[in-house]
């Protein structure tokens, strides 16, 4: 039987594929959040789960370093999914992608007008194709985290960002102004670990899919 990894994010996607896992008899020996470990062996010899920053869970597909992986929509879009199969969209890690300003600011007068504006984000890849789409010009400004201070402080007069609950937005006094793209997880496999281990791969694969389909009916 074929070994198998897994790369998965700490926090709110490990949470939320621990019952898809479980669906296919998978259970993690330790929680991430409680152990340093980032290799975590499962009740299932010969299956593991690498412990990844979110962004780095393409990666470690595509080279093959993990047969298996649940990344975001809005990782993947920056990652540009080059050799990476995406059979599945779990449905979890539900938010959107936004445009948003300080309350206030005149948005529609500033997109009426042309005028070029400032974006600051940490997905500069799909903010630039959003903005090139509407014929607007943008100076994008790259930022790994807290871009809702780049409004406050003058650095943007935009963010593009995730939206959840609209919490974070309200706390600093923002606004979202602009929805771009519903955003989700997806499962991500390695094409050769498809091919070459699918005596497990494809189990996994359709157990996931029958979980995904079962929780949308309840
Ligand atoms: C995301 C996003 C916002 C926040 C929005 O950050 O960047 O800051 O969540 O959520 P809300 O609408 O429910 O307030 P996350 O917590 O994923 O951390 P990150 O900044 O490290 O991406």
């Amino acid at each position: 039987m074929s070994t198998l990894t897994l790369a998965l994010s700490k926090g709110r996607i490990f949470d939320e594929t621990l019952p898809l896992l479980d669906a296919a008899g998978i259970s993690p020996a330790e929680d991430p959040d409680t152990s340093r470990k980032l290799i975590i062996g499962t009740n299932r010899p010969g299956v593991c789960l690498l412990i990844v920053r979110a962004s780095d869970v393409p990666t470690y597909v595509q080279y093959g370093a993990a047969d298996l992986g649940v990344a975001g929509r809005d990782v993947l879009l920056e990652h540009g999914g080059e050799g990476l199969y995406q059979p599945l969209d779990l449905e979890i890690g539900r938010c959107r992608m936004a445009v948003a300003t300080r309350r206030g600011f005149d948005w529609a007068g500033t997109v009426q007008r042309g005028a070029r504006i400032r974006v600051a984000t940490k997905y500069v890849h799909t903010a630039r194709e959003h903005f090139a789409a509407k014929g607007m010009h943008v100076d994008l400004i790259k930022l790994y985290g807290s871009m809702e201070l780049a409004p406050l402080t003058g650095l943007a007069d935009v963010i593009v960002d995730l939206v959840s609950t609209g919490n974070t937005l309200k706390a600093n006094d923002l606004v979202a102004v602009e929805d771009i793209m519903p955003i989700s997880s997806r499962l991500v496999v390695n094409p050769a670990a498809l091919k070459l281990k699918r005596d497990v791969v494809q189990p996994l694969l359709e157990a996931v899919a029958r979980a995904v389909t079962a929780r949308r009916a309840t």
